[in-house]
């Protein structure tokens, strides 16, 4: 610890320090995601046994084209917006909501806190939808919601692929009382969220241990980045992946256990002691129903106006208006 005294430490540093501290270890999701690890979740998209990209890019597809030409929004906001694969069916029934009203074919505004990519998604869009306007927006949604100024409304803010799983139910409904602090008091506004809901625990349990063992690389895929981003020299091939459905708290918990006791070293703070089968929890995933993703809604001051959802796996889209 004496060679940590010269130099203050960054924030990622004290942030893996505070969660390697606990009872439970912990490390930040956001450890996920480097190019690697970008391009694994990619992947994981496509697996057959995860269901919920296929499930939600149906519901888009055969539903949402209704909604917008009924509600009609000029703009989109959305929240980590990674490769906005599955937002081009938004912005294409929003395109043909526009050309029936002889208007433009509105403004985009993608939140995401990878520059690349978002640079990437921006110059793609430009290129194939020459009529969108494109207002990229470098920001943790997890910190704040600073939008452009005087966007066109109404706006329809989407948060998908089940992200809002990915926190707490204090943090969830944080994140959603920000939207909803960004929406138009009174107006036509709209929130979309993807969610994965409650069903068969294997279901689950399949979705997050995939036979292939992509969801594993991705998973172990964050020791590399501890070791390279923190000079850190974690052993791979000490740690197994695990994801286990906890019932009680409706969530999946994905988990790396060390195998045999070790210790791992970490630049600036120290040795790290693992005891065999001591685990640190990466990520949770939590399952909804209707009921409490309304509290959810309700507690962030937002309305559950419709809830979709088709014949296929459990999954849902919730549409909420900002409460009176
Ligand atoms: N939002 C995704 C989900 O909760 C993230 C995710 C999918 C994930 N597979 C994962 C996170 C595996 C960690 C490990 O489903």
């Amino acid at each position: 610890m004496s060679a940590a005294a010269a130099r203050p430490l960054s924030p990622l540093l004290l942030e893996v320090r505070e969660g390697l501290s606990r009872v439970q270890k912990e490390l930040p999701s956001k450890l996920f995601y480097d190019r690697r690890g970008s391009l694994l979740f990619e992947k994981i998209t496509r697996l057959p046994e995860y269901y919920l990209t296929r499930a939600e890019r149906t519901l888009l597809a055969t539903r949402m084209p209704a909604v917008i030409a009924r509600l009609a929004p000029r703009t989109l906001v959305e929240l980590g917006a990674g490769s906005a694969d599955k937002t081009r069916l938004l912005l294409d029934a929003m395109r043909a909501a526009a050309s029936g009203a002889g208007v433009s074919d509105g403004t985009y505004v993608p939140i995401d806190v990878s520059a690349e990519f978002l640079r990437e998604t921006t110059t793609q869009l430009g290129e194939d939808r020459p009529g969108l306007r494109v207002l990229p927006v470098v920001a943790d949604m997890v910190e704040t919601l600073a939008l452009p100024r005087a966007l066109p409304r109404p706006a329809l803010f989407a948060l998908l692929g089940s992200t809002i799983g990915n926190f707490d139910f204090p943090d969830a409904t944080a994140l959603l009382r920000r939207v909803r602090d960004a929406m138009c008091p009174g107006g036509t506004d709209r929130f979309l969220l993807g969610i994965d809901l409650r069903k068969d625990q294997r279901v689950i349990e399949a979705a997050y241990n995939d036979a292939a063992g992509v969801t594993e690389e991705f998973n172990l895929n964050m020791l590399r980045v501890v070791n390279r981003e923190l000079d850190a020299d974690f052993d791979l091939r000490a740690f197994a992946h695990r994801a286990i459905y906890n019932a009680q708290a409706h969530r999946i918990e994905m988990h790396l256990v060390a195998q045999r006791a070790l210790r791992v070293s970490i630049a600036g703070m120290g040795v790290v002691c693992f005891r065999a089968g001591e685990s640190i929890r990466t990520e949770i995933s939590c399952k909804y129903h209707r009921a409490s993703v309304a509290r959810m809604f309700a507690k962030a001051g937002l309305l559950l106006e419709e809830w979709i959802r088709g014949t296929g796996p459990a999954y849902a889209l919730a549409l909420g208006s900002r409460a009176a």
